[in-house]
């Protein structure tokens, strides 16, 4: 069929806007108060375990029409038994809903977010989502509690690895890249599914970087970093939010009108469903704003949430908070209202089984089509962080390789955190992934070392001997896949166990030899001891499925790493909060003893924002900006001649930064605005442009409200957030 004819059988399908009303309208006349409360409801199965299980008899409240939505249910089999009791055994017959926490892929798995983030491709990243999508409701997947799009400065906090960084800017554009990756252009398709703009608001500024903790962030940091890439999701019309664990200032976010319905409703004008997060009402008592659940029932409704997650505090107090008068007929309607209305949006009133597909099922999951969209996107992510006297790529030629970590023969742990139903047995561990691309030529000696975190030093001397002996060496190190993630936070976010040593120890009988060390991690680390002991290193996150192959690939210089850092590496722990878009102060660091310093660390980061090497160098020419004035209503461009000075092809990330130099509130060092992603061949060049406008030096006001002030800026543009400033320019004042 044309992609024409596609698009007008999906433009046939899709209900009329007027038609959809009528339908929940006429649905809603006929509820009862429990029905309603039970579209309200949303309950796991027993295929994940993703929080504390409450209450385990979800089937019984579906056959009773008092649990409209299910998670942690998937196969097209097992959806349809469920959806099945919902559409012919209740009164009114409304299909289930279905949600997963689908965050980096379905079955075959994609990089960790923040790894994927780090090939600042938003196409690449939007398709993984669309595959996630795809193979997620070939099973009968409805919705998707992803994209998380929490801005995320403190790398001990483990729920760094689902996001996209500490880049406010570049946040939004992921955002929206994911967001249009999972619900696709048509929600009534059957391969696109609803998205959820997660978790608001703040969550990543959990004090101390520990989960679920308190967070204390000003108006103005909530309106600069914290809410736009949630404005970014509800204008690319993410259907779904949910509310952060986390109190912001005292008010904890389920319980927040300000947040969910003043500033995401009114403001914003959002129309869709806000479903908590995992028994996020109970725990409105334990935060202290609620005596019990009846409370709890109460504040989270008038806050404006629509649907409680597991914690089935609106299924047991809702209806005699509606009958004692507390809770308004009405505001149940609303909520019931909006829940509907994305079930009739995906088209599920038409045909509750579109989604279980037993033959999209077997022809999509882990199809090849899909895995190679995983190499490539692991292949992207990946970033070469150090890489002295080029000691990669390594050379075909060799004879023999020592393969050396704790993480050389997994599998499992290559899929990182929130893996949905993806498999460890699909997984090529990097160790099989070299032998099957090296064949017999290569002798390849593998020995784990040490365990990833544990204290047995016994089988250091045999890692030792193996690299003694052979031509080369690879390390493979990192954490494990679950210690980073939901409830996986880290004080030390060095690497964990006896892995320095290890690598201090090999790198002895290493010495002279082509050496390297391939991290597989969900977070920033503190690596300093490591860059000292290993020329080159290899930053593979957590890559998925596909992740052995495609370091594999990398290693031998089949293909060249183009990843940068969405999040700076610091130094050392006691550096969080580390981000380049860093304040001023008013004593700058500076030789004076009274400025702002350590004194025992630099201030910066060892491995910058924006920072990745290439198996070639780039060179930057000057950068020319086409006027040193620009009008308020005008705008300016920025250009510069980039060019590959190295052997091979490579892509480099050019990026833009601007800052303002002086304005009513403080304003950061610098602040991304823009990126291009060339590819360049070797000897050639090639001219990256920007445009800016007034839009690209808005900030938030004294207001709150966004604000273009006249004035000065600085314009930086290069490979990193350390680019140097490359010029200057005024925006004129209006009139
Ligand atoms: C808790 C997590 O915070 C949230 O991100 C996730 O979607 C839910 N559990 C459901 O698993």
């Amino acid at each position: 069929m044309s992609k024409q004819a596609v698009k007008s059988q999906a433009a046939n399908r899709k209900p009329s806007a007027d038609k959809l009303e009528r339908k929940v309208k006429a649905l809603l006349a006929k509820m009862t108060l429990a029905e309603k409360i039970g579209q309200m409801t949303l309950f796991t199965a027993m295929w994940a375990e993703t929080g504390p299980t409450i209450d385990r008899n979800f089937m019984q409240y579906v056959r009773e029409g008092r649990c409209g939505s299910i998670f942690n249910a998937y196969t097209a089999d097992y959806t349809r038994s469920l959806q099945k009791v919902a559409v012919e055994e209740t009164r009114l017959g409304i299909p289930l809903l279905f949600g997963f926490d689908v965050i980096h892929g379905h079955r075959t798995i994609f990089p960790i977010p923040l790894g994927e983030a780090c090939s600042w491709d938003l196409a690449l990243m939007e398709k993984s989502a669309r595959i996630a999508a795809t193979e997620a409701a070939a099973e009968g997947i409805h919705w998707t509690f992803a994209p998380m799009v929490d801005i995320a400065r403190d790398p001990r906090w483990g729920r760094v690895a689902e996001g996209a960084g500490e880049d406010v800017w570049l946040g939004c554009r992921i955002a929206e890249a994911r967001v249009r990756g999972f619900q696709g252009e048509d929600l009534t398709a059957d391969d696109t599914v609803l998205a959820c703009a997660k978790h608001f608001a703040a969550y990543g500024g959990a004090e101390a970087g520990r989960d679920y903790n308190i967070v204390d962030v000003s108006e103005r940091t909530l309106a600069e970093t914290y809410l736009p890439p949630f404005k970014a999701c509800v204008d690319a019309n993410v259907r779904t939010f949910m509310p952060a664990f986390n109190e912001i200032a005292g008010v904890p976010c389920t319980a927040s009108r300000a947040l969910l319905t003043e500033t995401l409703r009114h403001k914003w004008g959002f129309t869709g469903v806000v479903a908590t997060d995992y028994t996020a009402i109970n725990e409105l008592v334990p935060h202290g704003v609620a005596a019990d659940l009846t409370q709890a029932g109460q504040l989270a409704i008038e806050a404006g949430v629509d649907m409680d997650m597991q914690g089935g505090v609106y299924f047991t107090q809702l209806e005699a908070l509606v009958n004692a008068g507390k809770v308004s007929p009405a505001a149940i309607d609303e909520a019931v209202r909006r829940i509907l209305r994305v079930k009739a949006e995906l088209g599920l009133f038409e045909d509750p089984y579109r989604y279980c597909c037993e033959k999209r099922e077997k022809r999509l999951i882990l199809s090849p089509g899909h895995k190679a969209a995983a190499q490539k996107t692991a292949e992207k992510s990946l970033v070469l962080l150090q890489n002295e006297d080029n000691a990669l790529p390594f050379a075909k030629n060799l004879r023999s390789l020592a393969v050396i970590g704790p993480l050389a023969k997994s599998q499992l742990e290559l899929l990182g955190n929130w893996y949905g139903a993806g498999d460890g047995k699909e997984v090529v561990s990097v160790d099989a992934a070299l032998r099957a691309k090296l064949g017999e030529k290569v002798q390849i000696t593998t020995v784990e070392g040490c365990d990833i975190d544990g204290e047995d030093a016994s089988q250091l001397k045999a890692a030792v001997a193996a690299a003694r002996k052979a031509d080369a060496v690879l390390l493979v190190l990192g954490e494990r896949g679950n210690m980073s993630g939901e409830a996986s936070c880290r004080v030390d976010i060095d690497l964990p166990g006896l892995q320095n040593r290890l690598a201090e120890e090999v790198a002895a009988a290493a010495r002279g030899k082509p050496f390297a060390a391939v991290l597989f991690n969900g977070r920033p680390l503190a690596i300093g001891r490591l860059t000292k002991a290993v020329p080159s290193i290899l930053e593979a996150w957590f890559p998925g499925t596909m992740g052995g192959q495609a370091v594999a690939e990398a290693i031998f210089g089949d293909t060249n790493p183009s990843g940068k850092l969405v999040m700076s590496f610091p130094r050392h722990t006691g550096q969080i909060p580390i981000y380049y878009a860093a304040k001023n102060t008013g004593r700058p660091i500076s030789n004076e003893k009274y400025t702002s310093k350590y004194l025992d660390c630099p201030n910066t980061p060892l491995f910058v924002f924006g920072h990745g090497l290439s198996y070639t160098t780039f060179s930057y020419g000057p950068l020319r900006l086409s006027a040193t004035e620009m009008p308020k209503r005008g705008k300016i461009t920025a250009a510069i001649k980039v060019t590959n000075t190295g052997n091979c092809a490579g892509e480099e990330v050019v990026q833009l930064y601007l800052r303002d130099l002086v304005a009513c509130v403080t304003r950061p060092l610098k602040e991304l605005k823009g990126f291009k992603k060339i590819n360049i061949k070797p000897g050639a060049s090639a001219e990256v442009k920007f445009t800016i406008t007034a839009a690209d030096l808005a900030f938030v006001g004294p207001d709150l409200e966004p604000l273009v002030e006249a004035g000065e800026f600085e314009v930086m543009i290069g490979g990193s957030s350390s680019a140097p400033v490359g010029g200057r320019f005024t925006l004129l004042p209006a009139g």
